[in-house]
């Protein structure tokens, strides 16, 4: 048999591999805000808070204790390089899943490629918004198994609640949201078995102006509706949003599975963007899974935009359930409208 040489004529295949997630870790604020510390700033009882939406606490950043986004993602980024026994000289490629970056440059893949000691690799920032972590997994893995890259460190981080307010008049929003982020290693194996078994990412942005961060006057689709102090604030049509992500949940569950040709219960996690606990009980009983195979944090983060994905996984990780050979599917729905699934074979 031909032994592909320079100059000849047949070349040699790449080895098939595969991807893993090879380790995680997460960055918190050091302020945790309960509902009696709402109720105390704004009319709100943590009855209400509780029932809409299953929080009962979240992290909240300080300005003054130097928690930005940057921070959160560098720190989370180095909680998953340690867990995975790796540095980041090691690292290829750093992506960041975020809508909060510090400043619109340098991006905070950037900031973080520099904190950890890469050398000199490149730096990606992704606005997928709550489904930016979701998006992102899928083009990492697809750049692994394209061949290019052999360890990316992949990092949902946002600081959403600097747009918005702890007030009577911002309740609507304030009180869903905290702050943080999430890490994985994403790597090449020799295991061709692993890695993505099935995909999706969708957006629609005739759904845009449902949720989103108006910047100014003209972003209002009513003018009618335009007040100075809701510029740079989220704005949310709450009925709206929770009508598309119960049915694309669902949705999005089955597709997945069609693809890949498995039933709900031969995936032993759903890992879940965490924004309303209501949301997340209807897709659990609509595929009757058990408590454990859908996890839900919200109840201590609230919605953590990118970075609920990641801590909710780091979260069943730490926790010794997640193991070799098992089947995990990530699913998030956000701002974009955006939606999208990421099934893995551990
Ligand atoms: N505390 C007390 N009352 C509040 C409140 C708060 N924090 N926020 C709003 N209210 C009031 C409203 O002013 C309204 O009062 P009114 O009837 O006197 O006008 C009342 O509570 C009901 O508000 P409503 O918006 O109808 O509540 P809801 O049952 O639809 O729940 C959400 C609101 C936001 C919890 C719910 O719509 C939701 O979860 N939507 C999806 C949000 C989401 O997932 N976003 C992120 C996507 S990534």
């Amino acid at each position: 048999m031909s032994q592909g040489h320079a100059g000849g004529s047949s070349s040699a295949r790449p080895p098939r591999f595969g991807v893993r997630l090879a380790g995680t870790g997460t960055c918190i604020p050091r302020t945790k805000v309960t509902n009696a510390d709402l109720e105390k700033v704004m009319e709100t009882t943590d009855e209400w808070i509780t029932q809409r939406t299953g929080i009962k606490s979240r992290y909240i950043y300080k300005k003054e204790l130097g928690e930005t986004t940057a921070h959160f993602a560098i720190g989370a980024a180095r909680a998953a390089l340690a867990d995975a026994g790796m540095t980041g000289a090691d690292i290829d490629l750093v992506v960041v899943a975020t809508m909060t970056t510090d400043a619109p440059t340098p991006s905070t893949s950037c900031i973080v490629s520099h904190a950890i000691g890469t050398h000199a690799a490149g730096g990606l920032d992704i606005n997928g918004a709550c489904s930016g972590f979701v998006y992102s997994l899928n083009v990492v893995h697809d750049m692994i198994k394209g061949g290019a890259y052999r360890n990316i460190l992949l990092i949902g981080a946002d600081r959403i609640t600097q747009h918005v307010e702890f007030s009577t008049w911002g309740r609507g929003t304030s009180v869903l949201f905290g702050d943080g982020a999430g890490a994985i290693v994403v790597r090449a194996t020799d295991d061709p078995s692993k890695g993505l078994l099935a995909q999706a990412m969708h957006c629609d942005g005739g759904g845009a102006k449902h949720l989103f961060i108006p910047a100014s006057k003209e972003d209002f689709p009513n003018p009618a509706d335009y007040e100075e102090r809701k510029l740079n604030r989220v704005y949310m049509n709450g009925g709206a949003v929770f009508k598309f992500a119960v049915g694309t949940f669902s949705t999005l569950i089955e597709q997945t599975l069609e693809k890949a040709g498995l039933k709900a219960e031969d995936v032993d996690h759903y890992v879940c963007h965490q924004s309303n606990a209501r949301i997340l009980a209807a897709a659990r009983e609509r595929f009757g899974l058990p408590a454990e195979k859908l996890h839900v944090n919200i109840d201590h983060f609230g919605n953590t935009v990118a970075a609920s994905i990641p801590l909710a996984f780091d979260e069943i990780r730490k926790a010794g359930r997640v193991h070799e050979g098992q089947k995990v599917m990530f699913l998030a729905f956000g701002a974009g409208l955006t939606w999208g699934s990421s099934l893995w074979q551990l």
